[in-house]
């Protein structure tokens, strides 16, 4: 379950209000709730008097922050040279057509994140997926379905998302 709540006075006391906040405080945030939501930029930029812009653009720049929660369950796809040429990014494509978003999105229902990484570490693998840190070597399209209708399987209610044919 996402938790929803940040306290902002409870944060600045500990990080204070300087501009050099700002990191500690977005990592604080963070870590308690999984990702920084829209209510903590707002709330961040009006106590560091600060443009929300400001907030945002330290946030994307840095790949540690995410803007949206993490799904049940996160889906790492590998796009490294080996798993590229093996066909990583055909693997990617198909996960990101079925589930209906795109790398670092979160499916509607929060049961699925996707994400692309750059090297799993089993190179000798490829193309490699890895569910919930659970990697899995030598993967098609077909493997990769079967994957994801397991792990939907285990979620009462919402196996909807892999419901397309595997190509
Ligand atoms: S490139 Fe994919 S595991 Fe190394």
């Amino acid at each position: 379950m996402v938790k929803e709540a940040f306290d902002i006075d409870a944060l600045i006391e500990r990080h204070g209000r300087e501009r050099s906040s700002l990191i500690p405080l977005l990592q604080e945030i963070q870590s308690e709730l999984g990702y920084v939501p829209k209510e903590a930029i707002k709330a961040v930029a009006r106590e560091l008097d600060i443009f929300e812009v400001e907030v945002y653009e330290v946030l994307t720049f840095y790949a540690q922050f995410r803007l949206t929660p993490r799904g049940k369950h996160v889906i790492k796809v590998c796009l490294g040279t080996a798993c590229h040429v093996m066909g990583g990014q055909d693997i990617f494509n198909y996960v990101s057509q079925v589930l209906g978003v795109s790398a670092g999105e979160t499916t509607k229902d929060g049961t699925f994140t996707l994400e692309r990484v750059a090297c799993l570490g089993c190179c000798g693998m490829a193309p490699v997926v890895a569910i919930d840190d659970q990697v899995h070597g030598r993967q098609t399209i077909s493997k990769v379905e079967k994957l994801l209708r397991e792990h939907a399987a285990n979620d009462v209610g919402k196996g909807e998302h892999v419901t397309k044919d595997a190509k």
